[in-house]
This record gives C-alpha cells, sequence and structure tokens, in this order.
C-alpha cells in the first residue's frame, strides 16, 4: 500500500481526495518537484527545495514552507513506503476556488501533495550495464516559459508520446532555429572532441538539478571541458555522443536519434568518464 501526503496528513493514496476546483485540476496551476533518494538517501535536496520556491515565486503562489519541513515529509514517505530506489514527487498547486475565474484568487489555500514511487537503481557507471536509449526528435512546441517547473505539463506529455507511440524512450526537442532545447523530460547534451556541450540556462528549457550537479561534478572532479552554449540539430547528428540527463535517469547515454546511430552507435567512453565521476560524488548535494 502506498502511504501519501495530502495537506498535513498522511494516508493511503485511495484515500487521498482533493476538490474538482482545485485549480491544480482546473488549469495545471501549480509547481512541482521530483526528489531522487536511493536507499533512504536524498539526492540533491536543498537545490530541488530551491528551485520549487522559485517556481511558487515566479507564479506567484504565496507558500514557503521551512526546508526542514520538505525534509521531514520526504523522510516519512520513505519510511512509510520502504526505501528503495525512490523518486518523491512534491506538488503545491494555487488551491481550490470556488468558481473558475482565470485571475489568481486571493482567498484560497494552497494543496500541497507528496508521494514516493519507484525509480530505475541508480546508474553504475559501466558500459555493459548500462540502458541505452534511443530517441526521436520533434520540433518543440511548449510555451514560452519551460524554466518554470509547472505541473501543466501537456506540451511535454505529448512530445513524450510523439517518441515513445514509435518505440523510443524519449524524445529530443528543437526550435524553429533548429536548436536543441532539451528532451520531453530531461535536459539534453551532445559530446564532440572530448568536449560536452549543453544549452545554456534560458526560458526555452528547465534548470535541472541533475544538470546543475553534474556540471559542478565534472568542473570540480574531472578535467573534461564542458561548454554551455547554442546546439544546433547539425551537430547533434554529427556528434560523438549524445546525453540525457534527470533525477530518474542520471546521465543516459543516447546511441540512436531518429534511426541514426550516435558516434560508433555504442555507448561512450566520455559518459563512463562522467556517470563515474557522478556516482562518486552525487550525495555532496
Ligand atoms: N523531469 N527538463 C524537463 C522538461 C523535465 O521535466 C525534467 C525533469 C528535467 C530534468 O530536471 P531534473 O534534473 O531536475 O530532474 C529537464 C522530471 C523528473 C519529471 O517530470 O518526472
Amino acid at each position: 500500500m502506498s502511504i501519501v501526503f495530502l495537506n498535513d496528513r498522511y494516508m493511503p493514496m485511495e484515500e487521498a481526495k482533493i476538490s474538482p476546483m482545485d485549480r491544480g485540476f482546473l488549469f495545471g496551476d501549480g509547481i512541482y518537484e521530483v526528489i531522487p533518494s536511493y536507499d533512504g538517501e536524498l539526492v540533491g535536496f536543498a537545490p530541488h527545495i530551491d528551485r520549487m520556491n522559485q517556481g511558487l515565486e515566479l507564479i506567484g503562489i504565496d507558500f514557503k514552507w521551512d526546508v526542514n519541513k520538505w525534509r521531514e515529509v520526504c523522510e516519512a514517505l520513505i519510511e512509510k513506503n520502504g526505501s528503495g530506489n525512490l523518486g518523491i514527487y512534491l506538488h503545491v498547486s494555487r488551491g481550490a476556488d470556488s468558481k473558475r475565474f482565470h485571475a489568481y484568487p486571493s482567498d484560497v489555500t494552497p494543496t500541497v501533495y507528496a508521494y514516493a514511487f519507484e525509480i530505475p537503481a541508480a546508474n553504475v557507471p559501466d558500459k555493459s550495464k548500462a540502458k541505452a536509449y534511443k530517441v526521436a526528435t520533434t520540433e518543440d512546441l511548449r510555451w514560452q516559459r519551460c524554466n518554470i517547473k509547472s505541473t501543466a505539463l501537456l506540451g511535454n506529455v505529448m512530445h513524450f508520446q510523439h517518441g515513445h507511440a514509435q518505440g523510443y524512450n524519449e524524445t529530443i526537442l528543437y526550435n524553429a532555429n533548429n536548436e536543441m532545447t532539451e528532451g520531453s523530460a530531461c535536459n539534453a547534451y551532445i559530446v564532440k572532441d572530448g568536449v560536452v556541450i549543453t544549452p545554456p540556462l534560458d526560458n526555452q528549457i528547465l534548470p535541472g538539478i541533475t544538470r546543475l550537479m553534474l556540471l559542478d561534478i565534472l568542473a570540480k572532479h574531472t578535467d573534461i571541458k564542458v561548454e554551455e552554449r547554442v546546439v544546433t540539430m547539425d551537430e547533434v547528428l554529427a556528434a560523438d555522443e549524445v546525453w540525457l540527463t534527470s533525477s530518474s535517469k542520471e546521465i543516459a547515454p543516447v546511441i540512436e536519434v531518429d534511426g541514426k546511430p550516435v558516434g560508433s552507435g555504442e555507448i561512450g567512453d566520455v559518459w563512463l568518464a562522467a556517470q563515474t565521476a557522478y556516482t562518486a560524488n552525487k550525495t555532496e548535494y
């Protein structure tokens, strides 16, 4: 049985009920996070909470818990649901109004929901054990505030489905200038001549916490060079390696884009070095 947290109470998931007038339900008006936890240890907890607070501020939801309160909820969910490999989902919506009206209401209480779900085991830095991803590509038709981790994910869902329906693991997106933005639920990277290249943070992509940690770890613990700059789709097709990152995937090596092999068509050496450094240092965050 899955025990979830809803508005200050723990309960079986079946008993968790929210109002159909909740603006999260009607408008996707909310912010969420997914924090990975391996054997009871949360990874990137503080930056995840920081990003959620920034998101809430950006959409004008006046809600800020002390970071220790969030930690308490995460740890209780881990304890109540068995500490394996878990994603801790945190969600704050603007709350339930008495009517459906677009403007932000001033007198509603935000709805807070959190639950734990199973995620894959942490990656092992071993090419023979890694899951090799095959991805589709499509034009990024989401909104212009993709830096906000909004619960309104229909654009992401439709883009993910585009790849999924064709048997691919993910979909890499590009803008109207043929520049890579990110994946439908992850950040994206290429490797060329030993250099890791990823698009800069702006309104087109989510500032991923795995991205933040990975770039910091590569700078502090390896000699691998990183460039944050525009990446064209021509560069993606000519890359030696392509990677995706997210809280549940860590660093995912991509071996095929739109049916064509990436580089040699096998998991690359730079991925191995990066995942080795990430595995060794991720619990520092
Ligand atoms: N997805 N970009 C998008 C659009 C995402 O949805 C995600 C995460 C990321 C990577 O962010 P992070 O490293 O902080 O997980 C980038 C989550 C896991 C999800 O929606 O399930």
